[in-house]
């Protein structure tokens, strides 16, 4: 039986959060080239996008490259951005049929423009789509993101257009590329590693989080539903204690 009989539909956390590794162990296993395991993770994503929005999640976030990631040998980096402007021009009428909304977030003007011509294309041709919003991270990486946003605060505290005292968590979330998107309230990352790699690092303050050793390659919507079943049974304290979480019912 599926997993995603036993999901509790009424507690599906609104946005999941998914650090997609392991594309180039996936591909060393089956005797090929690190890039061959990034073509054959466009299935994963298509697939898990797909579950995601079956069972009503709002917000997906796809941790695509990284910062960190331009220091990978040249013609992998080249083979990714090509791989992504292909997937993307590709993949833009199938997200319309399914009513997937895409945007990105990261250094996007650090892209080639190429890249960065065909995601603002399919960022505008869905952005009237209401279903699931599938956010990719891309040249994406939480301190420069966090960099940038005190960068722009205070430009705003020199203008005198803000006053230090002012400054809330919200003024912060002003400033971050995921604003107006709520915080993840589950994160997964594949492959067997257990760190954030620069993810999100504001924004995950409360999330839970799932590793499996799955390979990015081999991870599909039946592991989503599995990690999801997972995070709904989790108690969720937030400080609280259990009790307190009881008697709240
Ligand atoms: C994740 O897979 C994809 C990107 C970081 C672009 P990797 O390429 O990191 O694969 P491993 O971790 O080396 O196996
Ligand atoms: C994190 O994976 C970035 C992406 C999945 C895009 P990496 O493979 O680059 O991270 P590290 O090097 O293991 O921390
Ligand atoms: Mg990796």
């Amino acid at each position: 039986m599926s997993h995603k009989n036993s999901i509790d539909l009424q507690k599906v956390p609104q946005h999941i959060a998914i650090i997609m590794d392991g594309n180039g162990r996936w591909a060393k296993q089956q005797g090929e080239n690190r890039i061959y395991g990034h073509y054959e993770g466009v299935n994963s994503v298509r697939d898990v996008v797909e579950g995601a929005g079956e069972i009503g999640v709002k917000y997906l976030t796809l941790y695509a490259f990284s910062t960190e990631n331009w220091n990978r040998p040249k013609e992998e980096v080249d083979a990714l951005m090509e791989l992504l402007v292909s997937t993307i021009s590709a993949e833009t009428p199938q997200l319309n049929k399914k009513n997937v909304r895409l945007q990105a977030i990261g250094n996007l003007d650090s892209l080639p423009s190429t890249c960065l011509e065909e995601l603002n294309e399919s960022i505008n041709l869905t952005s009237k789509n209401t279903g699931i919003t599938v956010v990719l991270a891309l040249s994406y990486s939480s301190k420069w993101e966090l960099v940038n946003a005190m960068k722009k605060i205070a430009g705003e505290l020199s203008a005198g257009n803000l006053e230090p005292a002012d400054i809330t968590e919200q003024t912060i979330e002003k400033y971050l590329c995921t604003k107006d998107i709520p915080d993840p309230e589950l994160m997964i990352r594949t492959s067997g590693e257990h760190r954030i790699s620069n993810f999100l690092l504001w924004q995950l303050a409360y999330a839970e989080f799932y590793f499996t050793d799955k390979l990015w390659p081999a991870f599909r919507k039946e592991d989503l539903f599995e990690a999801i079943l997972n995070f709904q049974n989790r108690e969720r304290r937030f400080g609280k204690t259990s009790e307190q979480l009881t008697q709240a019912k």
